[in-house]
């Protein structure tokens, strides 16, 4: 029996790749629009990171950590996300005392032992940012508007931005007590994990998946009841600023996150038809996270995208991605002593950046052209026996099907006349 890829993860094969290469590289002039610079961390952390940043209540850190003791006996895990990472790189190299904001983004696999279904994976892909430094909400809706253009620039529609507010220690503090006063009475009827919920952050009730948690909770009161006067300022604000920017969103006062370090503003992108997984990003601000980490005192505010699910709704509307380059020239080599003459020439043509390739399996000549039809080659260049006792090659264009026979020491010049 072979072995194949564990569960819950993907090979992405070459006729993949170069769409997540086009994908990569519009996210690449976004950033460079919005003024975001390139972060990379490695992509384990001590656990410790997790426990802290993340929030041991919740599922992520409970359940779905991929998390192991190396050889030197310290506990690691494989990344679940990008902020925790990102905020513990702030902190390590002080660049909370350079010029702020600091604005950074990342992209790269992150883990988390889910159950795998369609647009949920236990190895996934994120894009994300994370600008640290400042609690101007106008920073807020910078985001949530980056992730739009985003989705705007591969050409998605139907996109929909759920908009809330989690409000800061002293609200969520006296939220926290409406709420157990609220559901108090129907504590035995939570599920399990909502009863443990209850004591520790009942907020996160609002985010169980149980059907029968969600119908006892619906008239609670909810995080925006309860808002401080400087959460509810901030929260106009991000509208305000929102609006301005042309974009629409929905505000769902049930919209909490499966993260513990937000405060403020909390977000998710959400697009129906990739189905049950239709969170195509989330973010939010965390304002007390770098303390949390044992950093200074500094704001924060993010999201990170689904890559996966970026493909998966592209797909499902039927988006094109752009044409792989096609081949400048394809050398037809007929017998050794023709590869011999070719091979020099190809090297050559490739410093100049011309895309040129080669026959390696020794195939007949309509084989070879066949090869040269599939990469949409522009020119051929063909040369046997006969060609070579006359000093020659062929040169075909494979657009008008015209030929000419040219002396092997001007075809380099030739071919970079006619492609550059
Ligand atoms: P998150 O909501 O856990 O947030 O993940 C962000 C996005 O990653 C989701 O909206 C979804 O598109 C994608 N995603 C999550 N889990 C999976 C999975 N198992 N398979 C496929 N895609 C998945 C965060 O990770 C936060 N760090 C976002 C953030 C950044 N907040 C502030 N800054």
């Amino acid at each position: 029996m072979t072995t194949t890829r564990p569960k819950g993860t993907n090979d992405f094969l070459p006729e993949d790749t170069v769409k997540w290469q086009y994908v990569e590289s519009v996210l690449r002039e976004l950033a460079l629009c919005y003024g975001f610079e390139e972060l990379r961390t490695p992509i384990f952390e001590s656990t410790e990171l997790f426990l802290r940043g993340v929030g041991e209540t919740t599922d992520i850190v409970n359940k779905e950590m991929y998390t192991f003791e190396d050889k030197g006996g310290r506990s690691i895990t494989l990344r679940p996300e990008g902020t925790a990472s990102s905020a513990r790189a702030l902190i390590e190299h002080k660049l909370y005392g350079g010029p702020l904001p600091v604005k950074l983004w990342y992209t790269g696999p992150m883990f988390r032992y889910e159950r795998p279904q369609k647009g949920r994976f236990r190895q996934f892909h994120q894009f994300g940012v994370e600008a640290f430094g400042s609690q101007d909400p106008a920073l807020d809706a910078e985001v949530i508007s980056f992730a739009m253009s985003f989705y705007e620039t591969l050409g998605l529609r139907g996109l929909e931005v759920r908009l809330n507010s989690v409000g800061c220690p002293k609200c969520r503090k006296e939220h926290k007590e409406k709420l157990q006063e609220a559901l108090r009475p129907v504590l035995g009827e939570l599920c399990a994990d909502c009863q443990s919920r209850f004591e520790k952050n009942p907020l996160r009730i609002f985010d169980c998946k149980n059907e029968h948690c969600q119908e006892l909770i619906a008239g609670a009161p909810t995080i925006l009841d309860c808002l401080c006067d400087e959460c509810h300022d901030h929260f106009e604000k991000v509208k305000t600023y929102l609006t301005g920017a042309g974009i629409p969103f929905h505000i769902d006062s049930h919209l909490v996150r499966g993260l513990d370090y937000y405060t403020k503003t909390a977000f998710e992108i959400l697009l129906s038809d990739i189905g049950a997984q239709s969170a195509i990003c989330g973010g939010g601000r965390y304002d007390g996270l770098i303390q949390d980490l044992g950093g200074p005192d500094t704001y924060g505010v993010g999201f990170a995208l689904g890559m996966e699910r970026v493909f998966s709704a592209m797909e499902a509307q039927g988006l094109s991605f752009p044409q792989r380059p096609r081949c400048d020239v394809y050398f037809v080599a007929l017998g050794d002593d023709a590869k011999k003459s070719m091979f020099p020439i190809l090297t050559t043509l490739r410093k100049e950046g011309i895309k040129g390739e080669i026959d390696f399996m020794g195939r007949s000549l309509k084989a070879q052209m066949k090869a040269a039809d599939r990469v949409h080659a522009r020119y051929a260049v063909i040369a046997g026996e006969e060609e070579l006792k006359n000093n020659e090659m062929i040169l075909r264009d494979m657009t008008d099907k015209s030929q000419a026979n040219i002396k092997i020491e001007d075809m380099k010049e030739e071919l970079i006349r006619r492609i550059k």
